[in-house]
């Protein structure tokens, strides 16, 4: 048997940024995402000729860490593979990997969906995300279409609102990989940032309004709201000790330019997760200018992306 599935990156506008002390992985704080198009994985798992176990991803077989990660997901999470560990597996990022834009999630999410088809698993996506997001935290929401949140009691829900228009440019600073995990990032934040507590309760109030501005479909209050949050959370981070520095001198480059297209009344906004990429918010009728003053500002490794309305799916 052969299974092939894809799954979207998402983007967080609220971002998790640490996870409660609890085996069924809750965040501390409420986020909201939204699901791409353009990134992707896509995950082929089968039977392996030979009885073995073998993963690869983007050509490469994975090792290290990284199989360790895997192979406990694997183990924990799928009693039919637990019980015969023999199963070939595919992967192929349309994204780069850990470079903070969001692989873990998509590559989790596929994962997922392909090894539940293939075990004769449920599928409801409320189940998936629950065994994903012990991949990866963020996976759970590249289960849905548009926008999604994920709450603290653990929750997982599409947010109804209009994304038909919304888009991202993604100004691509450094596509290698971070030098420090998410995973590893967020629990060092938790356990010695002073003001956690601060971004914790500022996120859900952030999480409240944002839910009121996309239900208003108040474009400028969600755009200001997922600039603001993201830089409080790095502004967090870097208080941890040692402090978590993921944005150069690079991203704040291109955070100035921005800030000159705001200036002119362009709707952009900046968000940046575990990596130094920017990604730009955006409505599509203002692509062309974004471009254009990118362009004039020296910067071409551009990647533009609309909203998925879907979540993971089967290929075939
Ligand atoms: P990112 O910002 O890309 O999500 P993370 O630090 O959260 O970075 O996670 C990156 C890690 O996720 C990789 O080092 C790898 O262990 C794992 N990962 C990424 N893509 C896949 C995939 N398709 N399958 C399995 N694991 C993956
Ligand atoms: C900044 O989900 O990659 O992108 O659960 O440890 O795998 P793990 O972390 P991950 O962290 C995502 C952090 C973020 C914010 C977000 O996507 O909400």
């Amino acid at each position: 048997m052969k299974v092939t599935a894809k799954a979207p990156i998402n983007i967080a506008l609220i971002k998790y940024w640490g996870k409660q002390p609890s085996a069924d992985i809750k965040p501390y704080n409420d986020s909201i995402s939204l699901t791409l198009d353009a990134l992707y994985t896509i995950t082929t798992v089968e039977t392996h000729p030979e009885g073995l176990f073998s993963y690869r991803l983007n050509d490469r077989l994975i090792l290290g860490n990284d199989l360790t990660r895997i192979w406990y997901f694997l183990q924990t999470y799928f009693p039919k593979f637990k019980a015969n560990p023999s199963l070939k597996i595919t992967a192929k990022n349309h994204v780069p990997t850990a470079a903070g834009l969001a692989s873990s999630a998509s590559g989790f999410a596929a994962l997922t969906l392909a090894l539940a088809r293939y075990y004769k698993m449920s599928e409801t996506p409320e189940d998936l995300a629950k065994i994903a997001k012990q991949g990866s935290g963020s996976s759970a929401r590249s289960f849905y279409g548009g926008y999604v949140s994920w709450k603290t009691d653990g929750t997982i829900a599409k947010i109804p609102g209009d994304t038909d228009t919304l888009c991202f440019v993604i100004v691509l600073v450094d596509a290698n990989e971070k030098y420090l995990s998410s995973r590893e990032a967020m629990k060092r934040t938790v356990a010695t940032a002073h003001s956690y507590h601060t971004y914790v309760k500022e996120s859900q109030k952030k999480a409240l309004n944002m839910e009121k501005a996309i239900a208003d479909n108040d474009f400028s209050t969600i755009g200001r709201l997922t600039e603001t949050h993201a830089r409080h959370m790095h502004e967090t981070m870097s208080s941890a000790m040692p402090p978590i520095q993921y944005l150069t001198n690079e991203s704040r480059k291109v955070l100035d330019v921005v800030a000159k297209m705001q200036d002119q009344g362009i709707k952009a906004y900046a968000t940046m997760d575990a990596g130094s990429n920017v990604k730009i918010l955006t409505k599509t009728n203002h692509l062309d200018d974004i471009q254009t003053f990118l362009h004039n500002h020296g910067y071409r490794d551009l990647i533009l992306s609309k909203i998925s309305n879907k979540g993971a799916e089967i290929l075939e």
